[in-house]
């Protein structure tokens, strides 16, 4: 394996059911994880007055790794509001440094979520034109289901084995 994967969670909670969805692909052999509800990051600000929070401390051992592997729960059709500050927060790459956002090109970025009732259309596409604004490689997203209808339960097993083999062919997981 010669990848140095982040995963990047961003949920209200932290052992919730995007945390199980990580585990599920993860299984015993966990990878280096950060979980942004933990950190002082605050909404995007026009001024940058809030430099010296904990976001581009993150950045800084963000642009270490790849793959990126961003996992949010599905909240109202789309990403979590704290992985959508994040996103936002890649403005400050734009401007005043400019050094971590260049970093960030040729990166892989995944994608993993959990949805409560059923699979929300156009999901990934913020994320899509994300990689491809910060010249990084989207490769594909993992939907769990962590609701109860047996049916969807059962399309979580072919969704995990094919997301694990498309990690496993990408050298991000060991076989
Ligand atoms: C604020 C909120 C909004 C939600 N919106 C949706 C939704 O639009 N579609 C859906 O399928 N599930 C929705 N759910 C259910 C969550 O996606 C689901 O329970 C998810 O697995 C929660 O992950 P978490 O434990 O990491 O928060 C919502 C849950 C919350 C709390």
């Amino acid at each position: 394996m010669n990848s140095k994967p982040l995963i990047i969670l961003g949920s209200s909670r932290k052992d919730g059911h995007t945390a199980k969805a990580i585990d599920t692909i993860t299984g015993t052999s966990p990878l280096p994880f950060v979980d942004l509800s933990s950190l002082n990051m605050t909404y995007f600000d026009y001024d940058f007055e809030n430099r010296a929070d904990d976001f581009i401390p993150l950045m800084e051992k963000v642009v270490e790794h790849n793959p990126l592997i961003l996992a949010t729960p599905v909240y109202w059709y789309t990403m979590s509001a704290v992985m959508k500050t994040f996103l936002d927060r890649w403005s400050d790459l734009l401007t005043f440094r400019k050094d971590l956002g260049k970093k960030l090109k040729g990166k892989d970025l995944y994608l993993i979520t959990s949805f409560g009732t059923s699979m929300p259309k156009g999901f990934e596409e913020p994320f899509i034109q994300t990689a491809d604004y910060m010249g990084m490689h989207f490769r594909g997203c993992f939907y769990f289901y962590s609701g109860k209808d047996p049916d969807l339960m059962k399309e979580n097993e072919r969704r995990v084995k094919e997301f694990k083999a498309l990690l496993k062919k990408n050298g991000v997981l060991s076989s």
